[in-house]
């Protein structure tokens, strides 16, 4: 029997780093997903398989915590022992993760994978999910990965659509009336999202009194943009995108290659703007007319980045069996 579990990757569509501190904000799920096929094997042991990494540990070994595989998937081990201590296995599995989400853009790839396979999991050990478990155990998973995300990654995942998140109260989901439509543009730079998050909260420490007001005002925006997407208000979208932008590089988050990006996609005609994720690097996002959308792609393009047109998607996290 085979269980073939997916997950959506997302973008922050505004309160990146404030969210670490509490502040609201704002994201949504793209219809680019992660699968990852689960299989029962006869002999107790669990393999996993991702692009060219690849590893299997004993049972036995999985429960005394006596293995070594590789850091990459070590948060996979720790999320399959947690499962199997508490439901119980006899078996073995074996893990076949598949993803098209490029890897540490701000894209949420880590988090898919580790939605997709919570679920995939709970599914062939208990029976059963539900996405209140999967993203709590994809979440230790992040924390494993990025040290102290704020969760909004693993819930917008497993839940689709758009959320409105916060880290003390969780997720309210929110409608859009009208379809968004985003052009991404992935810089070649590459970062850590943990790396990213320290710095910013060291610069926060260090200068507290300049940057409470602005962490406010990022929460007062995220709220804005809130009703702005309820109201279908792309202009206003746009604009707080601008805004928000803004906001990011006073933290220190954007680079060169990132303001280029976000400069040539303003203007080839995008509403507005922005970094998505911990910055530094990783990708932008714009949102678009619907008539501009290969425009703004090819100025993304020319301008060093690579582009990727995708619209919010509502489905979340899924399992079915084959
Ligand atoms: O992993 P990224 O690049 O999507 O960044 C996540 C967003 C942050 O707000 C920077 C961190 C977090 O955990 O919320």
């Amino acid at each position: 029997m085979t269980f073939l579990a997916s997950a959506p990757a997302k973008v922050i569509l505004f309160g990146e780093h404030f969210v670490v501190e509490n502040e609201p904000a704002i994201a949504a799920a793209l219809d680019l997903r992660v699968e990852v096929s689960v299989n029962l094997l006869d002999e107790k042991r669990f393999e996993i398989r991702s692009g060219n990494l690849f590893s299997f540990v004993r049972l036995d070994d999985l429960l005394s915590n006596h293995y070594s595989v590789n850091q990459h998937l070590k948060p996979l081990y720790v999320i399959l022992r947690k499962v199997i201590e508490k439901y119980g296995f006899e078996g073995g599995l074996k893990f076949i993760i598949k993803s098209p989400i490029p890897m540490g853009v701000g894209l949420g790839s880590s988090a898919a994978v580790f939605v997709a396979f919570s679920a995939g999991l709970l599914k062939a050990v208990a029976g059963e999910y539900d996405l209140e478990k999967v993203v709590k155990l994809a979440s230790e998973g992040e924390i494993l990965a990025h040290g102290r995300p704020s969760g909004i990654d693993p819930t917008i995942s497993a839940n689709g659509g758009v959320i409105v998140y916060r880290k003390s109260e969780g997720f309210i989901p929110l409608k859009a009336a009208v379809p968004l439509h985003l052009v991404i543009g992935v810089s070649g730079e590459v970062r850590s999202t943990a790396t990213m998050v320290e710095k910013v909260l060291s610069l926060k420490k260090r200068f507290p009194e300049i940057f409470e007001p602005l962490y406010h005002a990022a929460g007062h925006l995220a709220i804005e943009a809130a009703k702005a997407i309820e109201r279908g208000d792309l202009t206003s979208i746009g604009m707080l995108m601008n805004i928000n932008h803004g906001l990011l590089s006073s933290l220190g988050v954007s680079t060169m290659n990132l303001e280029r990006l976000v400069h040539a996609a303003r203007d080839a005609g995008a509403l507005g703007a922005k970094i998505t994720g911990a910055g530094g690097g990783g990708a932008i996002i714009s949102i678009c007319p619907q008539n501009l959308l290969e425009t703004v792609a090819s100025a993304i393009k020319r301008s060093g980045g690579f582009p990727l047109i995708s619209k919010v998607s509502d489905r979340g996290v899924s399992v079915i069996e084959r």
